[in-house]
């Protein structure tokens, strides 16, 4: 049986460079925060616990991190901070002896989780290891000190190097996997005795080396898997470097994205086969794209269900927000229409430029192609609702519905004052306001009468004396 890991995660530094308000690991990478990539990485590999290590803005990033279910999360505060090393140091009490501790960084977010994984196996439950890389330019890092055999003997910090250890390119990752109990007495005996006076988690490592432990080292070669955030530059490389993982996984699956170098993903999208998705697109909380989908150039889609052969055209907004968007199989948005929550679109439905929906249900084959607000709208089948036309839904205190049954024509420029119903069949006339329901069938018109003056003179512009 291989042991239950515990993650501990450093987040209590203030990342001074960010120059925000916001505490760094809060800072987003795909609509999520630093720190919560760097834990939901620790559910995917099955850890048995998370101790989060705070401490600048310790109350908001408290309260901004979650815990996939089965999983523990706890919070320890390193006040003040002096080291890495005295930030584990916080953490060991609450773990138990049987695991393995293995040490992440909030502010480094694309670890993959297969990657811990190789780390943990190579430590094999008995052995510290730690995750190194080969960097043409090491300087900053902490540098992997080998004796002649090959064998890992150190860790030394660049501020404490030599010339000679400041050469050698392979680079500790700020990542280790360390049995707990080991770990527990290595840490007792650090000091701060080096060039930032700080307590070094690295120097575990010469603990480990003098008891006779042998240290072992897994190098990767993929430097974005260990990159920090340290800089809003940063932020934004390693952005697109995740907005490219995720374009190629997306497109393994077959999904034809215009460019993948123009999409973005900030929650969670969901495609079936066929779906195409033109340039500039962004996506946001939770949305699923059905079978044959297309959206065009420059859409924003947050929190929606889009069913089979729906086409989203270009400039479209849609965001359910906590009720969701449905848009039916086969229906047609857009250009520049935009869906608000609780819009929910049948079959075949057509919603065509500048047209607003919220909170509305229109049936199968309803078309609403011009100009257009359907708020608080029950609308039936085949309704074609005209151009300019819209629901007074609000009194100024309350919002009231708006019936509009099959088959129903609105004409253009209408205003339907709610509560009303619209028979079935019925037509409204152009320009009308509707005050009162209607009956099925019947021509509703409520608007002035034209009236017609012959050889009308329009007023002269009177001549300004000099
Ligand atoms: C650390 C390593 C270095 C490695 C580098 C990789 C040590 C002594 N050095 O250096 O070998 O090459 O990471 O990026 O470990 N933190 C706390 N409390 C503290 C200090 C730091 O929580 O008291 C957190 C920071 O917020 C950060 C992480 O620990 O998330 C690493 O700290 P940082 O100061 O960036 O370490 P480095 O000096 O870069
Ligand atoms: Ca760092």
């Amino acid at each position: 049986m291989s042991k239950p890991v515990d993650v501990v995660v450093m987040a209590a530094g203030k990342g001074t460079r960010m120059k925000s308000q916001r505490p760094k690991v809060l800072h987003r990478i795909g609509g999520r925060a630093l720190a919560q990539h760097v834990i939901d990485c620790a559910a995917r590999l099955s850890a048995r616990s998370v101790v989060v290590i705070t401490g600048h803005g310790a109350a908001q990033v408290e309260a901004a991190l979650r815990a996939p279910a089965a999983m523990s999360l706890r919070f320890v505060r390193q006040e003040p901070q002096l080291g890495t090393g005295h930030a584990v140091q916080q953490a060991v009490p609450l773990l138990a002896d049987d695991g393995l501790t293995l040490v992440l960084s909030g502010d480094v977010p694309l670890t993959r989780p297969e990657t811990l994984q190789a780390l943990v196996d190579l430590g094999a439950g008995e052995h510290p290891a730690l995750l190194t890389l080969d960097l043409p330019d090491p300087t900053g890092y902490g540098r992997v000190v080998r004796g002649a055999d090959g064998s890992v003997q150190a860790i030394v910090e660049h501020k404490d190097a030599t010339d000679a250890q400041r050469a050698i390119t392979e680079i500790y990752s700020g990542i280790m996997v360390v049995p707990t109990r080991l770990l527990r007495g290595w840490l007792a005996r650090l000091d701060n005795r080096n060039a930032q006076s700080e307590y070094y988690l690295t120097d575990v490592v010469k603990f480990a080396v003098a008891d006779g432990c042998t240290v072992k080292a897994h190098r990767i070669d993929d430097a974005v898997q260990v990159a920090g955030v340290n800089s809003p530059q940063q932020l934004a490389e390693l952005e697109r470097a995740h907005q490219h993982r995720l374009a190629s996984h997306f497109m393994q699956q077959g999904v034809r994205l215009a460019d993948p170098a123009r999409f973005d993903v900030r929650g969670e999208l969901v495609c079936g086969q066929d779906v195409e998705i033109d340039v500039n697109c962004v996506f946001e909380g939770h949305v699923e794209l059905g079978d044959g989908v297309r959206i065009g150039a420059n859409c924003v889609i947050a929190n929606a269900r889009l069913e089979a052969g729906a086409v989203i055209h270009p400039f479209t907004h849609i965001d359910g927000e906590a009720l969701g968007v449905r848009v039916g199989p086969g229906a047609l948005v857009g250009p520049f229409a935009r869906l608000r929550p609780g819009a929910d679109l049948g079959a075949e439905v057509h919603i065509g430029n500048f047209v607003e929906v919220k909170n509305s249900t229109l049936a199968a084959g309803a078309k609403a192609n011009h100009l257009a607000y359907l708020g608080d709208a029950t609308v039936g089948e085949r309704v074609n609702y005209g151009a300019g036309s819209i629901t007074a839904n609000y009194d100024g205190a309350n919002k009231h519905r708006t019936v509009i049954e099959a088959d129903v024509h609105v004409g253009s420029n209408c205003v339907l004052v709610a509560p009303v119903t619209i028979g079935a069949g019925g037509t409204v006339g152009a320009g009308s306001t509707i005050t009162k329901s209607t009956e099925p069938g019947a021509l509703a018109v409520a608007r002035g009468c034209q009236a017609s003056i012959a050889n009308w003179q329009r007023p002269q512009k009177q001549k300004k004396p000099v």
